[in-house]
C-alpha cells in the first residue's frame, strides 16, 4: 500500500499576506493521513520554511536548474534549494515545456541535479489535446518518462512522477478516473521495466483535481496522490483534497 502524496503547485501566485494565511490554514488542519507538500515560488521559500518548520508538511520549488552553478542568469540550483530545506522540486511541468521550450533531456537533467542534492524531483509528463485526439497519449508520456529513466539510471526509483494531461490543467476539464488510471498503468509498467522500486513509487495525477473529484481519482489503483494547481491556493480546498487522500 503506497502512502499518498498531495502536493500543491502554487505556480506564480502568492504574496506575504496570502501565503501566511494559506499556510496557517493548512497547518491548522494537521495531522493528515497522507504526505503533504507545497511547491512555492522561489522568493517565498524562506518564509514557507519558517512557517512549516514545526509541521510535517513539506515544501519544494517549481523548477530547478540542471546546472550545479555558474553563469546562468535567472536560474536557481538544486544546491540553493537544498539550503532552504526543499524536499521536492517539480520538473518538466507542461508550462515549462510549453513556454520555455524545455526538452525531455533538459527535464531529465534537472531531475538528476535535484536528486544529487537530496531533493525528490516531481517529474511531470502529459499529452496535449491534439496528441490525445491523434491517439498519441501513450507514446508521448512514454517518451517523456523514458528520457528521465535513462538519465537517472539506478536512481530512477527515487523520483515521483506526475501525470498531467495538458488539456485538463486549469480548464476544469478533469480526466475521468478511467482515463487517468489507464495512463498511470502505462507509466507504472514502464517504471517496472526500469527499476525494482516501481511498485513503491508514487505516480500523482494533476489537472483540475478538486475536492469533489479527488477521492474518486485517488481510489484508482495506480493514482497515488495529486499535484494540485488552482485548488492548492485555498486552504479549505487543499485540505479537503488531503483528507480525500487519507
Ligand atoms: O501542477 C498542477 C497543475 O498543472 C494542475 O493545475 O489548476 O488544473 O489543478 P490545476
Amino acid at each position: 500500500m503506497r502512502r499518498k502524496l498531495v502536493a500543491g503547485n502554487w505556480k506564480m501566485h502568492g504574496s506575504h499576506t496570502a501565503n501566511a494565511e494559506l499556510l496557517a490554514g493548512i497547518t491548522a488542519a494537521r495531522p493528515f493521513g497522507c504526505d503533504v507538500a507545497v511547491c512555492v515560488p522561489f522568493p517565498y521559500l524562506s518564509e514557507t520554511a519558517v512557517a512549516l518548520a514545526a509541521s510535517e508538511v513539506r515544501w519544494g520549488a517549481q523548477d530547478c536548474s540542471a546546472h550545479e552553478q555558474g553563469a546562468y542568469t535567472g536560474e536557481v540550483s538544486a544546491a540553493m534549494l537544498a539550503e532552504f530545506g526543499c524536499r521536492y522540486a517539480i520538473v518538466g511541468h507542461s508550462e515549462r515545456r510549453q513556454y520555455h521550450a524545455e526538452t525531455d533531456q533538459q527535464v531529465a537533467d534537472k531531475a538528476k541535479a535535484a536528486l544529487a542534492r537530496g531533493i525528490t524531483p516531481i517529474v511531470c509528463v502529459g499529452e496535449t489535446l491534439a496528441q490525445r485526439e491523434a491517439g498519441e497519449t501513450e507514446s508521448v508520456v512514454k517518451r517523456q518518462l523514458s528520457a528521465v529513466i535513462h538519465t537517472l539510471g539506478h536512481c530512477a526509483g527515487e523520483m515521483v512522477v506526475a501525470y498531467e494531461p495538458v488539456w485538463a490543467i486549469g480548464t476544469g476539464k478533469v480526466a475521468t478516473p478511467e482515463q487517468a488510471q489507464a495512463v498511470h498503468a502505462v507509466l507504472r509498467a514502464q517504471l517496472k521495466a526500469a527499476t525494482p522500486q516501481a511498485d513503491a513509487m508514487k505516480i500523482l495525477y494533476g489537472g483540475s483535481m478538486k475536492p469533489d473529484n479527488a477521492a474518486t481519482l485517488m481510489s484508482q489503483p495506480d493514482i497515488d496522490g495529486g499535484l494540485i494547481g488552482g485548488a492548492s491556493l485555498k486552504a479549505a480546498d487543499f485540505v479537503a483534497i488531503c483528507r480525500a487522500a487519507s
